[in-house]
């Protein structure tokens, strides 16, 4: 079971997938996906909603059964109950065994804006002002921006076996160092990920760079890289 984030961070490990499923035969063919979050209000074929991204990123260039991808519904009449079902769709599958992640540069992961708390369950959120700014780069126009999201919560996202989140530039810095090096609150909602055994921070010099435990020298940096595990 793969947990799939949208935005630009994890398009580069789209991009692998897709080479290696080329040149490889890796295949997906026996693998159930399940996307983070959705935007509300945005309908299925809407270009910039995250069902449309995923497909047209990742989900349509390899072999996985396009039955086996899954989204929640925020077209649903019924947000509660489009959010009920998805939990329990992820978990009668056995639950998420990798989980891709970026943050947003307030420090949110999925659409948990701050504050979240840190046992949610998938629900709809209010986006905050800056992520609509942040987002606002994929719409013709920044009012586009939906103003609300369905998104599985920290908790919900605390349950999959293991978890790679991936930042990448220096508007993420200040999200990583709080998110890495500072307490497990509401207001950071990717510090919650320190309470989890098996996650993955994979981060460039940039998103680095506010890191109290990061050494620039290169050979320590390479030998005690303190923000790859946590
Ligand atoms: C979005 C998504 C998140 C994503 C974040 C960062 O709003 N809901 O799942 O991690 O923003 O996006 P990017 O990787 O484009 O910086």
């Amino acid at each position: 079971m793969l947990g799939l984030a949208t935005g630009s961070s994890p398009l580069p490990v789209y991009a692998e997938l897709v080479e290696r499923h080329r040149t490889e035969g890796l295949s997906f063919a026996g693998t159930t996906m399940f996307l983070l979050d959705e935007y509300v209000g945005l309908g299925r074929g809407h270009p910039q909603s995250f069902g449309a991204f995923i497909r047209r990123e990742f989900v349509r260039h390899i072999d996985v059964k396009p039955e086996s991808v899954h989204g929640p519904d925020g077209n649903s009449a019924d947000l509660e109950d489009a959010c009920t079902r998805y939990e329990s769709l992820i978990a009668d599958a056995g639950g998420i065994g990798l989980q891709l992640l970026g943050i947003g540069s307030n420090g949110h992961i999925g659409f948990n804006e701050p504050p979240s708390s840190l046992s949610s369950r998938t629900r709809v959120k209010t986006l905050a002002d800056r992520t609509r700014r942040d987002n606002a780069r994929f719409f013709d126009m920044p009012e586009e921006v939906p103003l609300q999201a369905l998104t599985q919560g920290v908790g919900t996202i605390l349950e999959a076996r293991r978890i790679v989140l991936l930042a990448s530039g220096a508007s993420k810095s200040m999200a990583i160092e709080r998110a890495v090096e500072g307490p497990v609150i509401p207001m950071v909602p990717a510090s919650a990920l320190q309470l989890h055994p098996q996650v993955t921070v994979i981060v460039d010099d940039d998103a680095a760079g506010g890191l109290e435990g990061a050494d620039y020298s290169r050979s320590t940096y390479r030998r005690k890289p303190p923000w790859q595990s946590i």
